[in-house]
């Protein structure tokens, strides 16, 4: 039952110590157990509930429900001769989503008609290239050349941030799929504000391991949603771990190894160049079309105008989807908005909570370097604002909104293709030299003839936390962790300090003052997404023990700029424990309608003793407090960013 799909001499326990310890020991040469075969070795009832009856499924929320393991899997890992018709149909019209699996399931455990389907204008299935070709003299003939450039050409010793053997390790190692499967809560009670909703959190995770260089940016995405009970009587909360499927997830599934160069890995010096050359040659021989798309959807989510999104900047959202009954998690293609969207979207539109317009942008290699655009509340995409003041290519992963302004980054990581050309070196890196600004264009703007821009010497911002405007509008504040020494980003992460500032920005006068924050080093900061884009005290930071591990969170307090350490509540989560990027929920069932009434959400991984769980912290504490813990069937790797969607909202689903 076992596929072996890369030559590897790694190991599990190189690839993950706590893995190994509990028993779990597999070759990594490399045998994938399936979806199925995962859940039954972390969850010892499905084996029985499955032999009991072919039809029960492994997820207590769902006992009425076939969950099957995804399709091509059952194709290429487990010829059956009992194979659903609909997947059949599936496979042969070679659909990215599979809806009609996923509509039936639904169906038949509501009791209701199956759900329309996604507008063709938002998303629309791609056809891929025909499996068959996976064993062609063309696929043969660049998987050995791109064999001899990991042998020949890439250095011996790979640097350790693309080493996968240092990459891939301990909780950053790749997890199999899992089917819905129960949970069990072993530490108070669901707060009502989270009744059936789910808590989705995106993470790198390759479907293969790598042949060459790896970089933790360079995972496919995998979602690991936690759909959590609507009643403490209505069953156990059901965990679901899915990859995003995407264009190149699906290519490199059917070719069973990598296709795709890694994008932040590949391209370093003559080795680059090769592979670029492969590359192009897989594309003029039908392997791949990068039209397609040759993003990951790795990065986050988003819920806007009844749709969940998969989203990673190098390409456009996935619509994907997790069934409000059973906890499944399905995608259901890539989304162009009717041809108005095109290349890529950022991971970080920004949904204004008042008028339910969604802002976003995009950037890229080619002038214009970044594009403004928005959509309506209906998801209506609107005309591109092309920015041709920025005028070289930057890493633009983030930016701010007010009620009346976009605020755009521009930091001194930039793209630097030619370095790889004429010296060797990667086509991303750090400009030194280069003098960080913000840019502040009127929200609504048709064109940048508006737009300011700020020089902030050394302020160097990855991800926003909020901004507002204050004294009238002629002031825009921003709050958001400045990467101290930004040139370790991508090569030493662990060597970055992230302070947390406020910045003040005169419309007026020009002037641009900084206020830190605190001394501790936070990144990944939230805020109660009721106040964004408009003035709001707290934010609450992953507290980087080192980067990009998070050990705690710290919830810090804006007005106390210029007072001292503005942290006014703290949680570590012990030796050993380390969780991501915390999400704030209202609570706007029991609270006071202030803006710390919610709580906290994330998962933590003990890595001493492989054990993993749900945490719901409660934001008003000045300790934030645990209120509540689900112990998981299965491990979930560090990762970037996540959402809770409520039950309203998952019932709310188009697709
Ligand atoms: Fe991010």
């Amino acid at each position: 039952m076992e596929r072996a799909l890369v030559t590897s001499s790694f190991s599990m326990a190189d690839l993950c110590p706590a893995t190994a310890a509990q028993g779990v020991s597999r070759s990594m040469r490399l045998s994938y157990v399936s979806p199925t075969a995962s859940a039954a070795a972390q969850n010892p009832s499905y084996g029985r509930k499955k032999n009991a009856s072919s039809s029960a499924p492994p997820s207590g929320a769902a006992s009425a429900t076939v969950i099957t393991s995804p399709p091509a899997t059952y194709d290429v890992q487990y010829p059956t001769p009992t194979r659903p018709a609909e997947q059949t149909e599936q496979d042969e019209e070679h659909l990215v989503a599979k809806p009609k699996t996923t509509r039936s399931v639904a169906a038949a455990t509501n009791g209701r008609a199956s759900r329309a389907a996604p507008r063709p204008s938002q998303s629309r299935p791609r056809r891929r290239p025909a499996q068959a070709a996976a064993t062609s003299l063309p696929v043969t003939f660049c998987n050995a050349l791109e064999e001899m450039i990991n042998t020949f050409i890439d250095p011996p010793a790979l640097r350790p941030t693309v080493d996968p053997r240092n990459v891939l390790t301990s909780n950053f190692a790749p997890v199999d799929e899992l089917p819905p499967t129960p949970c069990r809560i072993v530490r108070g009670a669901i707060p009502r504000c989270l009744a059936g909703g789910a808590y989705i959190r995106n993470a790198p995770n390759p479907q293969h391991l790598p042949r060459g260089p790896h970089h933790l940016f360079d995972g496919d995405g995998m979602l690991h949603s936690l759909l959590l009970p609507a009643s403490p009587s209505s069953g156990d909360p059901v965990l679901c771990s899915r990859y995003v499927q995407t264009y190149k997830y699906l290519v490199e599934r059917d070719a069973g190894a990598p296709v795709m160069p890694n994008v932040f890995s590949g391209f370093h010096g003559v080795a680059g160049l090769a592979r670029g050359a492969v590359l192009a040659a897989r594309v003029l021989t039908g392997q791949m079309n990068p039209i397609e798309g040759i993003g990951l959807a790795n990065t986050s989510l988003a819920y806007f105008a009844g749709h969940l999104y998969a989203l990673g900047e190098p390409d456009l959202p996935y619509a994907v989807r997790v069934d409000p009954a059973t906890g499944e998690v399905t995608t259901h293609g890539r989304c162009d908005f009717g041809g108005r969207l095109v290349m890529g979207m950022t991971a970080h539109p920004k949904k204004d909570p008042v008028t339910g317009e969604l802002f976003a942008f995009r950037y890229g290699p080619m002038p214009p370097f970044v594009t403004y655009f928005r959509f309506d509340p209906a998801g209506n995409k609107g005309a591109d604002v092309p920015i041709f003041s920025v005028q070289q290519p930057s890493f633009l992963h983030d930016f701010a909104i007010t009620e009346r302004y976009a605020i755009f980054p521009e930091i001194q990581i930039v793209m630097k293709p030619m370095d790889m050309v004429v010296g060797g070196g990667s086509p991303v890196g750090s400009d030194p030299g280069k003098v960080p600004r913000l840019g502040v264009l009127p929200r609504y703007a048709t064109d940048e003839s508006e737009m300011r821009w700020f020089e902030v010497p050394g302020f160097n911002m990855m991800h926003s936390v909020n901004a507002w405007e204050e004294a009238g509008g002629e002031e825009i504040v921003l709050v958001a962790p400045n990467m101290l020494s930004i040139e370790h980003v991508l090569e030493r992460m662990e060597l970055v300090h992230a302070c947390v500032e406020k910045v003040r920005i005169s419309l007026r006068t020009g002037a641009v003052t900084r206020t830190p924050l605190a001394a501790g080093n936070l990144e990944f900061g939230v805020i109660n997404p009721a106040c964004l884009g408009r003035r709001n005290l707290y934010g609450y930071f992953g507290v980087a023990d080192p980067m990009p591990k998070i050990g705690g969170v710290a919830k810090l307090d804006f007005d106390r700029a210029g007072l001292g350490d503005c942290t006014v509540a703290r949680r570590d989560f012990g030796p050993g424990c380390f969780a991501g990027e915390p999400f704030f929920v209202p609570d706007d069932v029991e609270g006071n309608g202030n803006e710390d009434d919610g709580y906290l959400v994330c998962y933590v991984h003990n890595e001493r003793t492989g054990e993993n769980r749900f945490v719901v912290m409660d934001a008003r504490s000045p300790d934030l407090d645990i209120v509540s813990e689900v112990q998981l069937p299965g491990r979930v790797p560090y990762g970037f960013h996540g959402l809770f969607v409520t039950q309203a909202e998952l019932r709310s689903q188009h697709q």
